[in-house]
């Protein structure tokens, strides 16, 4: 087998030399093959590219032989796609173009597993009529691409980016959904696999039967040496169940380069011809109606000798390069980094790093959630104001994606930075949060599951929201009214600061943990399948019931999501201003010139002067836009684990 050595970036000579690409005449000639419209909007779209597209891929494959070949030909190719999209993707395109903060305008996410929440795509799409009663204008499937036998770690080994997931579907199904939400008003967002494939994937089976172009696809190490040399700075993603960041291949005699599972081949972005194939396989899921992509495990793409090997910069000169070619060729769709990383690192996949320029419209927030989740346990706030505190401010057009569950575990270890600036004791904090959820502490009222964690160092906590809230551990009504006050306040914050929200799909019905009978039943030995359940027909019968929970969760997920359509600054672009309200379990936050958030993460009630937080010499006038009342700003009491969303005016 032929070496391939993983390769360290060759310190690049940045100064592309100029280039005569730019519509070379095979170009020309693609586009003039084109109805005038069109030509004219990729003429206009590859001009405003070039310069960027043409920078971060000569950073990153300059020095490849042959590069100005391969670029034409990535460039013809995505020419070449960008005209098969249909008449009303291609109008969807250029309305985005002229309202490109489109995105911005109060929309709600909502995030399923297509055989859970409805057995297939065709199934998904009977379930718009649901979407509709959330408000939901964004639905993100879990992946839907055919997967590896399982274990396949949920669909996220994927064995084609050309084939749905037979069980699910065809490609036919796909397109009919994304046409029929898109009438609906819903963007569909698909998981795409950018860091690795199964090891059924044909890449890797040609890789395997020893075909040189494939294997060098992938990474290759061959010494136990050299494995433990790279294994000194990498973290482990799963410590317990797949330790360890390589995968001993017998057939190569050489270990590949395996982050999660030994069943996930990472791809090797060193190879320019691995980025041209997988930038091919996103815009061909654009031309089928896909409208987002969440770019998944972004922060792993590029390894790099004696370092963690996450967060790269060659990371950002990929997401940057797929941005200019979406900018090209389906300028209507958006790109989201799964990217769990301290808010501290995040900037960069804005576009706010080194080498600047526009990359990620949305990143998901992860610190906000897990602080969310630190913060009930400890019926305190300050560790929310902390990361509010360090959250930067995003450049136009981007927005944070809140959440308050998903499909993975609540990782803790992201808020170290916050807590390590407060003390070096600080991460026992995380250790105990944990401890409280997986409910081993007195009076927890949690029924979740550490998951990847040892009794010295802690990793995340499994468990569907409605469980870690108390509503499985909830013996009297009171109880239970307070499980359900703790789900709608941690949705109450999500809702309020994030630019898009996201429901988790099932916490809209309270749904609970999967059962230990169901567990069994689950393959694989993932503790992430405990909040992985099946949507549950009998609780979304009670959905308008409001004597129960499931219908007192629906019905304030609802008004929450009436309150943000109704008054746009709920949902204004721009930084967040924490308020200090002299009491430690009440966090404040004032969004745009009118909106104040009041959210009390204790199970005592609270009452507050806000007249005097404000600072505010004149009268001030509050509207809550949930209750439609007037409270008092001198004596505003909350109730435990209540939220307040109020309009502010000032008299005079
Ligand atoms: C992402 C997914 C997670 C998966 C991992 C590897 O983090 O959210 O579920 O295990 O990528 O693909």
């Amino acid at each position: 087998m032929p070496c391939m050595p993983v390769i360290d970036s060759v310190a690049p000579d940045f100064t592309a030399p100029s280039t005569s690409l730019f519509m070379s005449p095979s170009l020309r000639a693609l586009l003039n093959t084109l109805a005038p419209e069109r030509r004219a909007a990729l003429e206009r779209r590859l001009s405003a590219q070039f310069d960027t597209l043409h920078d971060r891929l000569f950073r990153l494959y300059g020095h490849t032989h042959g590069f100005d070949a391969w670029l034409e030909q990535l460039l013809s190719q995505t020419l070449q796609l960008a005209s098969q999209r249909t008449a009303d993707l291609g109008q969807l395109d250029l309305n985005r173009e002229e309202n490109p903060d489109w995105h911005q305008a109060a929309m709600l996410g909502y995030c399923a597993y297509a055989d859970k929440f409805a057995g297939s795509l065709r199934g998904v799409a009977q379930r718009i009529p649901h979407l509709h009663e959330l408000g939901v204008t964004y639905l993100h499937l879990l992946p839907f691409l055919k997967a590896g036998t399982p274990p396949n770690d949920g669909g996220f080994a994927v064995a084609s980016y050309e084939d749905i997931e037979p069980a699910l579907g065809t490609g036919a199904d796909l397109q009919d959904l994304t046409r029929q939400l898109r009438s609906a008003g819903i963007s569909l967002c698909s998981d795409f696999v950018l860091n690795h494939v199964s090891h059924e994937h044909a890449w890797a089976k040609k890789a395997l039967a020893g075909d040189p172009h494939y294997q060098a696809y992938f990474h290759w190490v061959h010494s136990p040496e050299q494995v433990s040399t790279w294994e000194q700075s990498l973290p482990q993603i799963f410590p317990q169940t797949a330790p360890g960041n390589f995968t001993y291949i017998p057939a190569q005699k050489a270990w590949t380069w395996t982050t999660f599972y030994p069943y996930q081949w990472d791809l090797n972005y060193a190879n320019p011809a691995v980025f041209a194939e997988v930038a091919q396989a996103l815009l061909k899921l654009s031309n089928q109606g896909v409208e987002s992509f969440r770019l998944d495990s972004t922060a792993f793409l590029w390894k790099r000798i004696g370092t963690h090997c996450l967060n790269q910069p060659e990371v950002h000169w990929i997401l940057q390069a797929i941005r200019s070619l979406m900018a090209i060729a389906a300028p209507g769709v958006l790109l989201k980094a799964e990217a769990i990383m301290p808010t501290r690192d995040l900037p960069p996949y804005f576009g706010l790093g080194e080498t600047r320029g526009p990359e990620c419209h949305l990143a998901y927030h992860a610190s906000l959630m897990s602080a969310s989740w630190v913060a009930l346990a400890e019926q305190k706030v300050q560790i929310i104001q902390d990361v509010l505190a360090n959250t930067p401010a995003l450049p136009d057009g981007a927005s944070w994606m809140s959440y308050v569950r998903c499909h993975d575990d609540i990782g803790w270890n992201v808020l170290r930075p916050e807590l390590d600036l407060r003390g070096p004791d600080q991460r026992e904090r995380l250790l105990k949060a944990a401890q409280f959820f997986a409910g081993e502490s007195p009076g927890s009222y949690a029924r979740g599951a550490s998951f990847q964690s040892s009794p010295l160092s802690v990793h995340g906590t499994n468990g569907m929201a409605s469980a870690l809230v108390g509503l499985a551990s909830a013996q009297t009504p009171m109880q239970q009214a307070l499980a359900v006050d703790r789900l709608v306040l941690m949705y109450s914050l999500a809702l309020f600061v994030g630019g898009l929200p996201l429901i988790y799909m099932g916490d809209e019905l309270a749904l609970g943990n999967v059962s230990p009978a169901d567990m069994a039943t689950r393959l694989g030995t993932d503790g992430r399948e405990l909040h992985r359940p099946v949507f549950d027909e009998s609780a979304f019968a009670l959905r308008h019931d409001l004597s129960t929970p499931q219908g007192q969760v629906f019905a304030a997920l609802c008004d929450l999501s009436r309150a943000r359509r109704e008054h746009p600054d709920l949902c204004a672009p721009g930084a967040l201003t924490v308020l200090n309200l002299g009491h430690d379990t009440v966090l404040g936050v004032r969004r745009g010139q009118r909106s104040l958030g009041l959210f009390n993460f204790s199970a005592e009630p609270v009452s507050l002067n806000l007249h005097q937080a404000l600072e505010a010499s004149q009268a001030v006038t509050l509207t809550d836009v949930l209750h439609s009342e007037q409270p008092c700003p001198d004596t505003l009491v909350l109730p435990p684990y209540a939220a307040r969303w109020l309009e502010t005016s000032t008299e005079g």
